[in-house]
């Protein structure tokens, strides 16, 4: 089947890798100084995770990572994204560091070099210091502030070792799912709170990358947006005003202001909401970048719905299409859309698909296989897809499955497995899934066959 991939589209030196992020897989809450994140008050809220589950074991990570760097081994895997939880390191959010939190980092960061895995380190996957939050939050100024000194802390104690850096990932989650739909942390529903929320999270990501360009001179520096492709539900002009509005609250806010445009003027109008703008900001939110990346799963199908909170619209269940588990859609030409978007309206010189993957129910077998010929399907098509979007043109340099390990996905806890690779979480067992398996004959193929040359 990975033959459908024109793998030879892609550059030899192509990055091969999975995501995971620190709240999802590491556990070890309590542990060595680590403070609680919003996460960990988010889902010790009664009601607010599917089946009450929270981050506090997870896949313990936090004690397993020899072995999880094994399997990465295992899969010919030539790089990582993890992130770096900010309530281990800086345990009050800001001032005195934790040795121990950062000597963590430091060893995994040692092993995976040792095991000719590249780490690519996030530096904000949602996780809040509590602390923070407490004093206001992303709503406030001040944490744009105290996340750049975060970065720069961390970007000097890895700096000597690390070059390829994400400020954020998927800010729109925190701030619109987060801020206004309630359904993560931290679980408001205020627009303006969203609103403010969405300008420091990018004023922060601003500032972080000049803090970690001041400490890691060659550092390769990108933000990580989950983008979708917008389609209109019918072809009524309310329809089609909502699909742009739509474009415009999960695409276009999140892009513009970063590639020197400013915050859609379309959108500051639907919001309503005055922007705690200062003088300099949008040229600290401008700071160029070296790579952009995309995190994509599925697209969004929408109609009018002025009732509705903003943007004003709704999205529409289509019928007779595949979903994964997470009754998601599946569309694999949007990834290549996307990726072609990203190249041919925002210029984009480097690009990553930072994730995408797919949740089944998975079932270990008696003779302790894992069968996932869904997830196989849904990978095989979506790298088919980004190959496709490389052989016209668009220049992506790596692509990071969701994910290595089922997880804690958030408001939906354990039951839903995005894996390449299965957890029993009574007994922390890993097995590779199939999908594993055809990840890495892929990356295999792609090795054996080489690429084309870098441009
Ligand atoms: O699990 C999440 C991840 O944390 C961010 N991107 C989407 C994934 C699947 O929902």
């Amino acid at each position: 089947m990975s033959d459908a991939i024109d793998l030879a589209a892609l550059p030899h030196d192509f990055l091969w890798g999975t995501a995971t992020s620190a709240y999802q897989i590491e556990g070890a809450v309590a542990e060595d100084g680590r403070s609680p994140s919003i996460w960990d008050t988010f889902s010790h809220t009664p009601g607010k995770i599917d089946g009450d589950d929270n981050g506090d074991i997870a896949c313990d990570h936090y004690h397993r990572w020899r072995e999880d760097i094994g399997l990465m081994g295992q899969l010919g895997l030539n790089a990582y994204r993890l992130s770096v939880a900010w309530p281990r390191v800086l345990p009050g959010g800001d001032g005195t560091p934790n040795p121990k939190g950062l000597a963590f980092y430091d060893e995994l960061i040692d092993a995976l070099l040792a095991a000719g895995i590249t780490p690519s380190v996030t530096l904000y996957h949602w996780d809040l210091p509590q602390i923070l939050q407490d004093r206001g939050g992303w709503p406030e100024r001040d944490t744009a502030e105290h996340f750049a000194a975060y970065a720069a802390l961390v970007a000097a104690r890895l700096g000597d070792r690390v070059t390829h850096w994400t400020t954020l990932n998927e800010p729109l989650c925190s701030a619109w799912i987060g801020h206004l739909e309630g359904k993560m942390a931290p679980g408001l529903t205020d627009l303006t709170a969203a609103v403010r929320t969405s300008y420091h999270l990018l004023l922060g990501h601003g500032l972080a990358t000049q803090a970690i360009r001041a400490a890691v001179p060659h550092a390769e520096i990108g933000i990580v947006n989950n983008l979708s492709t917008v389609y209109a539900a019918t072809e009524s002009p309310a329809d089609q005003a909502a699909a742009r509005r739509h474009d415009g609250h999960v695409n276009r806010w999140w892009l513009d202001p970063v590639h020197g445009r400013g915050f859609p003027a379309d959108m500051r109008e639907v919001y309503g909401v005055e922007l705690p703008e200062k003088p300099g900001d949008l040229e600290t939110i401008a700071a160029p970048l070296d790579w952009l990346g995309l995190n994509y799963y599925m697209p969004a199908t929408v109609a009018d719905d002025p009732r509705g909170p903003a943007p004003y619209t709704r999205e529409v269940r289509r019928l007779g299409v595949p979903r994964t588990h997470m009754d998601w859609e599946i569309d694999s030409g949007a990834i290549e859309t996307l990726l072609l978007r990203l190249t041919d309206e925002y210029g984009a010189r480097r690009l990553y698909v930072t994730e995408n993957g797919s949740a089944y129910p998975d079932v270990v077998r008696p003779d302790g296989t894992v069968d996932d010929p869904e997830r196989q399907a849904y990978l095989v098509s979506h790298l088919a897809a980004c190959a496709s979007a490389a052989r016209k043109g668009a220049p992506l340099a790596g692509y990071f499955a969701w994910s290595l390990l089922d997880n804690f996905e958030w408001a939906y806890g354990y039951d839903k497995r995005f894996g390449l690779v299965h957890v029993d979480y009574r007994t922390q067992t890993r097995r590779i899934k199939g999908s594993g398996h055809r990840y890495a004959d892929i990356v295999r193929a792609h090795r054996e066959r080489g690429g084309r040359e870098a441009a």
